[in-house]
């Protein structure tokens, strides 16, 4: 198949589009982004790549760093990880405090803010320098030696992120944060300032479509099983109340970022990553969705 070609045509034809979406301004940091970047970025399990635009430019991964943190908590804990955090889709925005009280502090699944927020209080028990040793598995995993957290970015979450302070103190008093809250939610807010481009992303989410093997030595990153779980569980919620849409018009396990990221995965095939920084009114970018829809509908490169 010439994806190459249908890569280019639905860039283009998207790029078109009159664009909808709006720029996160949650924080000052990421109101400043040019508006006009789109990027597209295909890593096929044979290392082979295409991408087009801007796809070279770095942007904050944000909550897309989530599929990485939520991999190494699974690799150390194994099953028990899900006493602590469910996996089922939320069907409320990524940020909510709604279903914590009924649900006894138990969030619903590992990629809305409190249940991300659970996996860094996991990660914070089982690692000496929890900061330290993410940085050095997420560097290990993406082959990308030189990457650190954005300083800028994460200064400016830990200035304003005010509903993510609830979220953790609200999870604290329901007996779901083990250690200080402060100090879980420094690692969240590093954890969420990762930058990458689209080709960088694309390559470090080929795990996933490879069986939980890194494409580069064949090392294992997740088992098997573990690998099809996060797959699941990026189907079913990678995209927040707008998981089903995404499923429904996309057809692939992805995750998305508030920086107007998002990278999908074809099991056994390749992985994927679009940004365009104009988010619809749900937090993902408007193009992304667009490009992601007509790409798969293109080409056939769809689990359904
Ligand atoms: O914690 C937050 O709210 C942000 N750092 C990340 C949220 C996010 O990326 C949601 N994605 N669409």
């Amino acid at each position: 198949m010439n994806y190459k070609g249908i890569i280019e045509k639905v860039y283009h034809d998207t790029k078109r589009l009159e664009n909808h979406g709006k720029i996160a301004t949650y924080i000052p940091e990421l109101a400043n982004v040019d508006p006009t970047m789109f990027g597209v970025h295909m890593t096929s399990l044979t290392g082979e790549g295409f991408g087009i635009g801007d796809n070279l430019e770095k942007f904050s991964i944000q909550s897309i760093a989530k599929v990485l943190s939520l991999t190494l908590a699974y690799k150390i804990v194994g099953e028990k990880i899900w006493k602590r955090v469910d996996v089922e889709p939320s069907g409320t925005r990524f940020d909510s405090l709604l279903l914590l009280e009924i649900n006894n502090g138990i969030p619903r699944n590992p990629f809305i803010n409190s249940g991300a927020i659970v996996i860094c209080d996991i990660l914070v028990s089982h690692l000496g320098n929890a900061k330290e040793e993410f940085l050095a598995f997420v560097r290990d995993v993406s082959n990308l030696p030189n990457l650190t957290y954005s300083d800028k970015i994460a200064d400016s979450e830990k200035a304003h992120g005010y509903r993510n302070v609830a979220l953790c103190n609200f999870i604290k008093s329901l007996g779901n944060i083990k250690n200080d809250p402060t100090e879980v939610l420094d690692f969240y807010f590093d954890m969420c300032s990762l930058e990458m481009n689209c080709q960088q992303l694309s390559y470090t989410l080929t795990y996933l479509a490879n069986g939980g093997l890194k494409i580069s030595d064949g090392s294992e990153i997740v088992s098997k099983p573990q690998s099809k779980r996060i797959n699941a569980l990026m189907l079913t919620c990678g995209f927040y109340d707008e998981s089903g849409e995404f499923a429904f018009k996309v057809g692939l396990p992805g995750k998305s970022g508030v920086g107007g990221g998002i990278v999908a995965v074809y099991p056994h095939s390749y992985t994927i990553a679009v940004w365009s920084p104009l988010l619809n009114p749900n937090g993902n970018s408007y193009l992304g969705m667009k490009f992601l829809e007509e790409f798969t509908t293109q080409s056939d490169f769809t689990i359904f």
